[in-house]
């Protein structure tokens, strides 16, 4: 420990001009119980009022497939597609750690795939770490990247990317399952990884999981006990029109807030209310 001050914490803590969040601030973190905060970001606006807020880290997740690029799953999504929006939110983010997610198809096939992907990220935006999915089964693929000197967060329980493996959004870690996810876990963390996401896993057994890993796990439908809380930032802001998950809580309707002011825009267009006196230049 150094006489550091940590960068967890409140938002004051934020405004008073703390350093750069690093993955030994996460494990720090785990140490001395303070909780860590982290929301997806996909553009420098966001990124730049999550980071003021407070939050400690942010992911260029590859949820971007629904929620920028309009498909229907996170499966078509491409490292080209995230590289600008990676760019993006690491421009913005002046203390939060930019994690980028590497998307299906960048990293199965080996950790020389992974490492080549995990590299593009590193060289070509200004992330500080990267994400993929799995656990067993891409322990080699994190082992490799992290002895390039590249920081990985793992991301096990419910995986976006195997969602017709898994056979739909399903719960993992239930019942006899939660041995399996254990496994994953301790096999993430033997690789190197600095913290891992648990999607939708029980409570009980995500608190199992934290016990038992000297890293950080981060929850995403994962329940109280992890070391920290990770949600898309478009479905607790209300900026969907897919299905709000069970877990998330809505802190703000943006999207009716929207909706509201583009026809308010509408009206005065159209009964000429706008533009007023005050919008026009004279002459
Ligand atoms: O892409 C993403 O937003 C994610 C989180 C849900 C963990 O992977």
């Amino acid at each position: 420990m150094t006489d550091e001050p940590t960068p967890y914490g409140s938002t004051s803590d934020a405004d008073s001009g703390l350093k750069r969040v690093r993955t030994r601030h996460f494990a720090r973190a785990k140490e001395q119980g303070i909780k860590i905060t982290g929301l997806t970001s996909y553009d420098c606006l966001s990124a730049a009022l999550f980071d003021s807020a407070g939050i400690d880290f942010l992911l260029v997740g590859d949820s971007a497939g629904n929620a920028v690029f309009g498909y229907d799953t996170t499966l078509p999504v491409t490292i080209d597609e995230l590289i600008p929006l990676c760019r993006a939110v690491a421009r913005a983010a002046k203390r939060a750690l930019v994690v980028a997610d590497m998307p299906f198809g960048s990293y199965e096939a080996g950790p020389t795939e992974a490492l080549h992907t995990a590299l593009r990220f590193m060289k070509e935006t200004e992330v500080h770490a990267v994400k993929l999915e799995g656990g067993r089964r891409s322990a080699k693929q994190i082992r490799r990247i992290v002895r390039s000197g590249i920081p990985v967060m793992a991301h096990i329980g419910y995986t976006p990317q195997s969602e017709h493996g898994l056979g739909g959004h399903v719960i993992q870690g239930r019942g006899a399952d939660a041995a399996c996810l254990l496994d994953d876990a301790r096999a993430v963390e033997e690789a190197g990884a600095f913290a891992v996401v648990l999607e939708m896993v029980p409570s009980a057994v995500a608190g199992q999981v934290t016990a038992e890993l000297s890293i950080p796990t981060i929850s995403v439908g994962a329940g109280p006990h992890c070391d920290g809380q990770l949600l898309v930032w478009t479905d607790w802001a209300g900026f969907t029109t897919g299905r709000i998950p069970k877990f998330v809580k809505q802190y703000a309707n943006i999207g009716q807030t929207l909706l509201d002011a583009a026809v308010a825009f509408r009206d005065d267009v159209d009964n000429g209310t706008y533009p007023a006196a005050e919008h026009e230049y004279g002459a």
